[in-house]
């Protein structure tokens, strides 16, 4: 049962055990999934998804296996330089941002980018707190923690959205955790 765990929840946030890389993709193919389930109110109000981690904690491993689940088999670059990268699936529209190099206020509002969020889009933003937007609309919050010589993922769900989203995903997680023991 190597990678597995089970996750630890309170009333605020659920904390995932991720041992190696493999429970990343693994996690990141669950909310993939959870995000597949729930298309139908992404199409009408959107989801957007806060990633927060130091450099290196596995952000972008993640939303890369979100999109694997989701149909993408193409290359998934990693943002950081172009700031954002788009993906057709489907019905919806993923915008994966990473805001690192965001160093002033008032750079996210000029960079137009908001008008991206709302009906059909999905938004998974790196390093959100670097938009300095107080109002940055975020349903769910995840934050990855390097616990050598693994990873943690805390999801925190601010929204009722992002309180089915994390449900999905913890279903997800465990499911797939009985198919690999
Ligand atoms: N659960 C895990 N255990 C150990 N290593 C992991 C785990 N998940 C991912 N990794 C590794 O950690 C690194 C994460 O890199 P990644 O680019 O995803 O980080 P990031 O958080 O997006 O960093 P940045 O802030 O620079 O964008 C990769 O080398 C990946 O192989
Ligand atoms: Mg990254």
């Amino acid at each position: 049962m190597a990678g597995a765990s089970v996750p630890f929840s309170s009333e605020h946030f659920t904390q995932f055990s991720l041992a190696n890389e493999a429970a990343t993709a693994r996690l990141g193919a669950a909310l993939g999934r959870a995000i597949g389930t729930l298309s139908e109110p992404i199409s009408s109000v959107g989801l957007v998804i806060g990633l927060s981690g130091e450099l290196g904690a596995g952000k972008t491993a993640l939303v890369r296996a979100v999109l694997r689940r989701l149909g993408v088999s193409g290359p998934v670059k990693s943002p950081t330089f172009s700031l954002l990268e788009l993906y057709s699936i489907s019905r919806l529209n993923f915008y994966h941002f990473d805001f690192y190099r965001f160093s002033e206020p008032g750079e996210f509002a000029a960079s137009g980018f908001r008008d991206f969020f709302g009906p059909g889009a999905v938004c998974a933003i790196e390093w959100p707190e670097r938009a300095q937007a107080p109002g940055l609309p975020i349903d769910l919050r995840i934050e990855l923690q390097i616990n050598e010589p693994g990873r943690n993922a805390i999801f925190d769900a601010l929204t009722q959205l992002g309180q089915e989203c994390l449900q999905e995903t913890d279903r997800a997680w465990r499911t797939s955790q009985d198919e690999t023991c």
